[in-house]
């Protein structure tokens, strides 16, 4: 059921602190979204101030030279620093992003970084994707067959299958797109999202796969897919480059073609 307006201790704090540059080169000030449940405290913006001189050139190593050197206690997840492992997403200038691959220069002046939107926090820029892996889990995502393997051995794929799974299997479930998409904050209790749906038609796209209908009856519902009303947000957050949208349109297609 959506609420419309934060509960109490969700409020933004008006009061946040200031954390000083240590060296005097040219200074960006980034605005940190900070929450801290042990201290039962609503959350605030802190102001750091980063001497990008002395600072790689990613909203990453921002972010990482402020927990070296400013607070020791800021919390954000990282893992790759290269866009595969997707732990680094959140909102940065009010896009969701990976904060390994983008850039400081591309983001202006004052530079504003919160957790992604409409999940959970656990300790400043840490969502919860307890939901979120939960729902992936749901689709089964695996290879599921029920013929026997031929001659015992790999099954394989023509380069023309092997095709049809380009612009999926790149996904790196970051949910930038799961976060970005209205029908999702609004039904996320019921709605798959973007990522999710688009991981389903990755197996739905897969030749060696011999449990498509049982994958579609499991999709077909007014909620875990219908809830798309193919607004697009998702397709313009994905910082690889890939299309929820129209993975979705896919599968809402070969639901309709097996009606006939
Ligand atoms: S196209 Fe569908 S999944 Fe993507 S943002 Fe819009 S409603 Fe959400
Ligand atoms: S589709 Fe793109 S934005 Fe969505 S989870 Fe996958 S990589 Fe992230
Ligand atoms: S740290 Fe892995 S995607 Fe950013």
């Amino acid at each position: 059921m959506a609420t419309f307006t934060l509960p109490k201790n969700s409020k933004i704090r008006k009061t946040g602190e200031l954390h000083q540059a240590l060296t005097g080169g040219k200074k960006r000030p980034f605005k940190v979204y900070r929450y801290d449940p042990d201290k039962g405290e609503n959350p605030r913006y802190d102001t750091f101030e980063i001497d990008t001189d002395e600072c790689g050139p990613m909203v990453l190593d921002a972010l990482i030279k402020m927990k070296s050197e400013q607070d020791a206690t800021l919390t954000f997840r990282r893992s790759c620093r290269e866009g595969i492992c997707g732990s680094c997403a959140m909102n940065i200038n009010g896009k969701n992003g990976l904060a390994c691959t983008t850039a400081i220069e591309d983001c202006g002046n004052k530079v504003t970084i919160t957790p992604l939107p409409h999940m959970e926090v656990i300790k400043d820029l840490v969502p919860d994707f307890t939901h979120f892996y939960a729902q992936y889990a749901s689709i089964e995502p695996w290879l599921k067959t029920v013929t026997p393997t031929p001659s015992g051995k790999e099954r394989l794929q023509s380069p023309e299958d092997r095709n049809k799974l380009d612009g999926l299997y790149e996904c790196i479930l970051c949910a930038c797109c799961q976060t970005s998409c209205p029908s999702y904050w609004w039904n996320s209790d019921k709605f798959l999202g973007p990522a999710i749906l688009l991981q389903a038609y990755r197996w739905l796209a897969d030749s060696r796969d011999e449990m498509t209908g049982e994958r579609l009856d499991e999709l077909e519902d007014p909620f875990r897919l219908y809830r798309c009303h193919t607004i697009m947000n998702c397709a313009n957050a994905c910082p690889k480059g890939l299309s929820p949208a129209k993975a979705i349109a896919e599968i809402k297609k070969m639901t309709a073609s097996r009606e006939i």
